[in-house]
């Protein structure tokens, strides 16, 4: 052993030496000792981390255990190969790679230290793993982050999907409930319609001679106001069930071309005296779909006349209304556009809703949209929209061709 060379304290006994000797044995990180040039001697860590043996480290030149010395070796991202230079200017090296017997590197955080001039102490702790590990936990970090972009759009998706969901199972629940209230108030409106003109007539029957009270006449003009009234709930109760009626009669194969016509055609003039355009941009050979034509006209005409509102608002005096058709698959898909004044984003999220609506008493009932929505669910079509405020609207409706092979 090299005891002597390292304790070279004239005052060293052999005892202390002897101490030395064991720790610098036992000591977990690399050590060897230099002299001039050379290695004078290396411990039992040097050997593991390098893969020489004491016999072939010892007296060598320090060289050895450069990488600088193979050129052809690729030195790991942000290392520095060991070099004599180091020796030079005592102090700390951070990731400092070693060349290895077997002609791979180590990576070093490497420490010198001087006891005089010509002699040296070199400590070498491997951080191989660790630059490894760090190495890892940054591609890790970046697969993370990937997974969480992922995670956040496929979130996002998911959201909207329940969304639409919701808005589906609101609509089916609603579906109901207006059902059977449309069933429920039909029975005592009748009853009140039929009182009513009861009514009418006994008044009437004397409507030759001069009602002796004054008060008759009025009576009779709120009579009169009454059954108009309760004529008018009739209507909507009548559109509802168009709404929540489950049965498929009246189903066939129709071009949808044909009943987008009609709907433009029944408020053509409407259009007309309002200084607004329909442009078609149909599509050639647009399969037939199997629906109700009468159901789905009345889509298209609540769509022409909600485009019709919404030009109107704009006091433009003008605007244009643009249908597209396309096949996508085995789904035909319409687009309804207008340049009118589009929705916020409150009126978008709640257009699809029964009673809803932002117009004045009298002018919408707040209906159109949702039972184009029940409409159109029955034969499994989607109907969404596309607006912002000032920016017109698109609706797209996407139609089977025929529902009952998805069933
Ligand atoms: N093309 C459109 N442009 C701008 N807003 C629209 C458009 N279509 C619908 N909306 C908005 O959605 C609301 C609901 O429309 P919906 O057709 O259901 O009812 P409505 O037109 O108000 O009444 P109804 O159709 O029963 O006469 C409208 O009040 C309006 O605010
Ligand atoms: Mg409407």
């Amino acid at each position: 052993m090299h005891t002597a060379k390292l304790l070279r304290h004239p005052a060293a006994t052999p005892a202390s030496a002897r101490k030395f000797e064991v720790v610098f044995e036992q000591a977990s990180d690399a050590i060897f000792t230099v002299s001039g040039e050379r290695i004078d001697a290396a411990n039992h860590a040097l050997e593991d981390l390098t893969g020489f043996v004491k016999g072939e480290l010892e007296g060598h030149l320090v060289d050895l255990l450069s990488p600088l010395s193979r050129p052809e070796l690729h030195l790991p991202e942000r290392s520095r190969g060991f070099a004599r230079e180091m020796l030079e200017a005592p102090g700390t090296y951070e990731d400092v790679a070693v060349l290895r017997k077997d002609g791979y590197v180590r990576l070093v955080d490497l420490s010198v230290r001087e006891t005089d001039e010509h002699y040296k102490v070199v400590l070498l702790r491997d951080v191989t793993a660790k630059k490894q590990m760090e190495r890892e936990l940054i591609t890790k970090h970046a697969e993370l982050r990937n997974a969480y972009v992922a995670m956040e759009r496929n979130n996002a998706e998911l959201k909207a999907m329940q969304e639409t969901l919701v808005q589906a199972g609101k609509m089916a629940a609603l579906g109901e409930l207006t059902a059977g209230i449309a069933h429920e108030l039909n029975q005592p409106l009748q009853a009140i319609r039929g009182y009513g003109q009861e009514l009418q007539a006994i008044f009437f029957s004397s409507a030759g001679s001069e009602p002796k009270d004054p008060r008759q006449a009025e009576i009779r003009s709120h009579l009169g106001e009454m059954v108009k009234g309760v004529d008018k709930m009739t209507s909507i109760i009548r559109y509802l069930r168009t709404f929540t009626r489950k049965s498929t009669e009246g189903h066939d194969f129709v071009d949808l071309h044909h009943v987008i016509d009609d709907a433009l055609t029944l408020i053509g003039v409407q259009l007309q005296s309002r200084g607004i355009e329909v442009r078609r941009f149909f599509c050639d050979q647009l399969p037939p779909v199997y629906a109700n034509p009468v159901q789905l006209e009345q889509v298209f005409m609540n769509l022409a006349s909600n485009a019709r509102d919404a030009i109107e608002a704009t006091s433009r005096g003008s605007g244009a209304i643009e249908v597209h058709t396309r096949v996508s698959g085995k789904l035909v898909e319409v687009i309804f556009k207008d340049d009118g004044i589009g929705m916020d984003e409150r009126t978008k999220a709640k257009a699809f809703n029964p009673f809803f609506t932002t117009k004045e008493v009298g002018q919408g009932m707040g209906l159109g949209l949702s039972l184009s929505y029940g409409i159109l669910s029955k034969i499994h079509a989607t109907i969404v929209v596309e607006s912002e405020l000032g920016k017109g609207a698109v609706f797209r409706i996407r139609i089977p061709t025929d529902y009952r092979e998805l069933a």
